[in-house]
């Protein structure tokens, strides 16, 4: 991964990206991603209501609320998996209407998912480079078929893939298969094979759920160092400290709604957010964040 930080920025350790500085140094930046009306109804199920909102280009953006509130749906029909009833995203300028999956990748929005979706029988390695046939000539057919020119592809997608192994920090287990991985390694993992797609956008659902203290601090680090070089995220977490040490700014959704919006620790302390979670089936976890 190439390092955007630029020697004039202020140094990594001077405090948490969150507040004034990162706040400033965004504000004014062009806009990555926007969401304008977005509905969603599944049978008698309104799972989405009218959503709105906008991440800038190297935000990390964070979207959270009780469960069923419908952030994986959120991302659902922002990744092509469901059509909107409602609404429409732009995407770096640009209309995201009616694409399947693949091509969302191919706009430059990966995403994880709230349960881990690799090859449990695939090699670390071989999960990422996956990943990569998104942005390869051969595509998955031709690595199948295997002519020389995806030969020399594939060696090259290896090399690619184990680099971002080393930047999740799974490198020392490339070659085990994906399911003899600890839970923290399968997470990052998968976030090693949505990067191979060199995505614009990294859409990240729950990507602390189940990791103990140790593994949550460096997913926190991984997160600050992928915005650092230059890709945006979106990241579903009930994992406040993790929010809160993370993000720009906040989503709050409820029942499929947009309750709240702000930096993150102006939402911490809004009653209509406090009230939600104390309403539903979580408590909004701030011990130490
Ligand atoms: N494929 C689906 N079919 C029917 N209902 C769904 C489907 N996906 C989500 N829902 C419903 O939509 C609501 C929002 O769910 P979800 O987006 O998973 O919430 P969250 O991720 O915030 O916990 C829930 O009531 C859920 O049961
Ligand atoms: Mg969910």
């Amino acid at each position: 991964m190439t390092q955007r930080a630029s020697a004039e920025g202020p140094p990594r350790d001077a405090g948490p990206p969150v507040g004034g500085g990162a706040q400033s140094a965004l504000r004014g930046a062009s806009i990555l991603l926007e969401a304008s009306g977005i509905a969603k109804r599944f049978g008698g199920v309104q799972a989405l209501t009218d959503v709105s909102f906008t991440i800038r280009h190297g935000e990390i953006y964070g979207l959270i609320g009780p469960n069923g509130a419908g952030k994986t749906t959120l991302f659902n029909v922002l990744t092509g998996i469901y059509e909107t009833d409602d609404g429409q995203f732009m995407f770096d300028g640009e209309p995201l209407d009616h694409l399947k999956p693949n091509e969302v990748a191919a706009r430059g929005i990966a995403r994880t998912f709230q349960n881990i979706r690799l090859f449990a029988n695939l090699s670390a390695l071989e999960n990422v480079m996956i990943g990569r046939h998104v942005r390869t000539h051969a595509g998955v057919f031709g690595a199948i078929t295997r002519n020389a020119r995806t030969r020399a592809e594939e060696r090259a997608i290896a090399a690619r893939g184990f680099e971002l192994l080393e930047y999740v920090g799974v490198a020392e287990r490339a070659h085990d298969l994906a399911r003899h991985l600890p839970y923290g390694f399968q997470r990052r993992l998968e976030i090693a094979r949505a990067l191979a797609t060199e995505p614009k956008l990294l859409a990240l659902d729950e990507p602390a759920a189940g990791m103990n203290a140790t593994e949550t601090a460096a997913l926190s680090k991984l997160l600050h160092d992928i915005r650092r070089d230059g890709t945006t995220i979106l990241l579903i977490e009930h994992d406040m400290k993790l929010v809160m040490g993370v993000c720009d700014r906040v989503l709050v959704l409820d029942y499929g709604r947009k309750i709240a919006e702000g930096p993150a620790a102006d939402v911490r302390a809004n009653p209509a957010v406090i009230d939600a979670y104390l309403g539903g089936d979580i408590a909004l976890d701030l011990k130490g964040a």
